[in-house]
């Protein structure tokens, strides 16, 4: 039997239930007459604590509450992509339509649609042996994505019965399992509580990387697939296009948004501009690929700090499957931040900034659920999570920067000096890292003949060569340096300005494939190489420098695509050609 109590207190989203022993931690419980969702976050006695995912706006003491028995879950199966769900998992666009602009309270909308039909293929026989993560079947859910039907987690057993091929609910039985203990029927979905990672069987090397056609992040600080980031930048440091840049590009089977917008109107961009994407790859909507969860300002907070273990849960779903997910939360302070005000009102005692002593312990659990896994099937999947920080003022000693950092092994540091003068992506070389580049240069050696790591810690050198050298133009300006550090100058302009620098909105630029990037990296660097032997040989630095086809070279990104990198080889000859006869001219 459920509990079924009364509320004694309301505190903004906060509520307070007396006479409700029996009710669990993290239980979904129904407040009020409206039967409002909340979870349980605190238990006392006879008394519990409760969040409330809705508006608690007219809710009085006295009103019932009542235990559902089960955790706060989502509802995992085909319907997911193409969906936009609030923080826990309600469809947005099927509560807008039944109550227009603004979500009214107590709506019972099932997330997943129930009266849609889906082609059901089966792969298991009558008669099978089967265990949780197993494959019953498969739906083509969208026209560019299979969706894997899985015995849920917790079920083992013989198949008992299996639907034939043909159009299912949601709902329906596609396959019973007798258990030992008794039969379990087995449909389209299955739910799965939000707080409590999925399993897997064991955890794999993060050895492939996460290509995003983004320069500075696949050559310079790269990600592996299952790895953790962070991209912390001020106010308009390109958190947002960065994260938008990676749905689109990276070579993830499955995107997972959650958008915790930080304007008013931030939210409904996403809302609006991502059903317009289309996948680079199939032409097709990138909503065929992308489930959403967006947090609105109107929305009440506690949705907002459910939404990172809705999106993560959701995510090791299809990672269970045997697919590369990628899961983007813009921002994670937005996130902290609804974490702060919950903790203010249950009163408990703050820590740095206001935050909750445990804002460290929660990073890390949703840091931790990143992963590439063998599965329960024996496929490998992976998620890979990349969470946006803002901090206040862009100041990275803030506890949500400080915290994430230590749970994340690749930071992508965003810096406003360079948003201002326009140098996107402003992610800051100098001190942004990634400890992925170990794992995944044996992938990008393969595709470069064992250059790549050569290759990318020359190009770095000379970057920090150019910084190093800052302070001395400072003193004594850049007409006093030797002839080689002028040279050091013009390849690292040409590095930021022609390889760094990526325009996202360039139809060309916007992605670069990896032969692409090493290509191009190829030809700056044997630029430095040709003019570093003709100094050495006596042609002054200015003859180099003003050589016109460097700005060309500055070009390149933009105008060779990514089908005709070998016009790079035709353009590095005529630069060699040009070089030596410079030379030449010189003796
Ligand atoms: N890679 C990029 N290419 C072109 N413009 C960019 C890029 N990154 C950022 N910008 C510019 O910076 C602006 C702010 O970026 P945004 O992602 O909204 O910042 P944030 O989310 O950090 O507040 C964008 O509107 C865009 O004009
Ligand atoms: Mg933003």
């Amino acid at each position: 039997m459920a509990v079924k109590g009364k509320i004694r207190k309301i505190s903004g989203p906060v509520v307070t239930a007396e006479n409700v022993s029996g009710l669990e931690m993290h239980e979904l419980v129904m407040v009020g007459q409206d039967e409002l969702i909340g979870e349980v976050v605190r238990v006392e006695g006879d008394a519990a604590t409760i969040q409330v995912y809705e508006d608690t706006v007219g809710l009085r003491p006295g009103e019932k509450v009542e235990g559902s028995g089960m955790p706060l879950a989502v509802e995992l199966g085909p319907g997911l992509l193409m969906g936009i769900f609030d923080g826990v998992q309600r469809p947005l666009e099927v509560i807008q339509s039944l109550t227009g602009d603004f979500i009214k309270r107590g709506i019972k909308t099932p997330a997943l649609p129930r009266d849609k039909d889906w082609h059901f293929v089966p792969l298991l026989k009558k008669g099978d042996v089967v265990s949780g993560g197993e494959i019953m079947g498969t739906v083509q859910e969208t026209s560019i994505f299979q969706h894997r039907c899985l015995v849920p987690p917790n079920i083992k057993g013989k198949v008992e019965f299996i639907a034939k091929e043909g159009d299912y609910k949601i709902e329906e039985t596609v396959c019973r399992v007798s258990t030992g203990k008794g039969t379990v029927e087995l449909k389209l979905y299955h739910r799965w509580p939000v707080r409590e990672p999925r399993p897997y069987v064991e955890r794999l090397e993060p050895s492939e990387p996460l290509i995003t056609g983004q320069r500075i992040i696949d050559t310079f600080f790269p990600v592996a697939k299952g790895g953790a980031v962070a991209i912390p930048g001020g106010f308009g440091t390109g958190k947002t296009i960065t994260s938008h840049q990676l749905a689109a590009w990276s070579d993830a089977e499955v995107i997972v948004y959650i958008g915790c917008g930080e304007r008013g109107n931030e939210m409904t961009e996403v809302l609006l501009t991502f059903p317009e994407w289309k996948d680079p790859k199939s032409g097709r909507p990138l909503m065929e690929r992308t489930v959403l969860i967006a947090n609105t300002s109107n929305m009440p907070v506690s949705a907002r700090e459910a939404s990172v273990y809705t999106g993560i849960t959701i995510a090791e779903y299809f990672r269970d499957m045997g697919y590369n997910v990628a899961i983007m939360a813009d921002s994670t302070s937005r996130w902290a931040e609804a974490l702060r005000e919950i903790s203010g009102r249950l009163e408990e005692m703050p820590a740095e900034e206001g935050y909750p002593s445990y804002l460290s312990s929660r990073l890390g659990e949703f840091y931790e659920r990143a992963g590439r896994v063998k599965t329960l099937n024996g496929s490998v999947g992976s998620v890979t999570l990349i969470g946006a920080v803002s901090p206040p003022g862009g100041d990275f000693s803030e506890p949500v920067t400080v915290h994430t950092k230590r749970f994340v092994r690749c930071f992508w540091a965003l810096d406003s000096s360079l948003a201002s003068m326009r140098h996107y992506p402003a992610i800051n070389w100098l001190t942004s890292y990634s400890e992925y580049t170990d794992y995944v240069e044996s992938w990008w050696n393969k595709l470069t003949s064992n250059k790549w790591r050569f290759q990318t810690l020359k190009a770095m050198e000379i970057l920090k060569r150019e910084d190093e050298l800052k302070e001395v133009i400072r003193l004594v300006g850049s007409e006093a340096l030797p002839e080689h550090e002028k040279l050091v100058l013009e390849t690292a302009r040409l590095l930021r300005e022609g390889f760094l620098q990526q325009n996202a909105y360039d139809p060309i630029d916007t992605y670069s494939s990896p032969e692409k990037q090493f290509k191009l990296l190829s030809v700056i660097l044997s630029f430095h190489e040709m003019a570093s032997n003709a100094i050495s040989k006596g042609v002054p630095a200015s003859r180099i420098v003003s050589m016109p086809m460097l700005a060309d070279l500055a070009k390149l990104r933009m105008s060779v695509e990514n089908e005709r990198i070998n016009e790079m080889d035709k353009f590095q000859e005529i630069l060699s050609t040009e070089i030596k006869r410079i030379m030449e001219a010189k003796s």
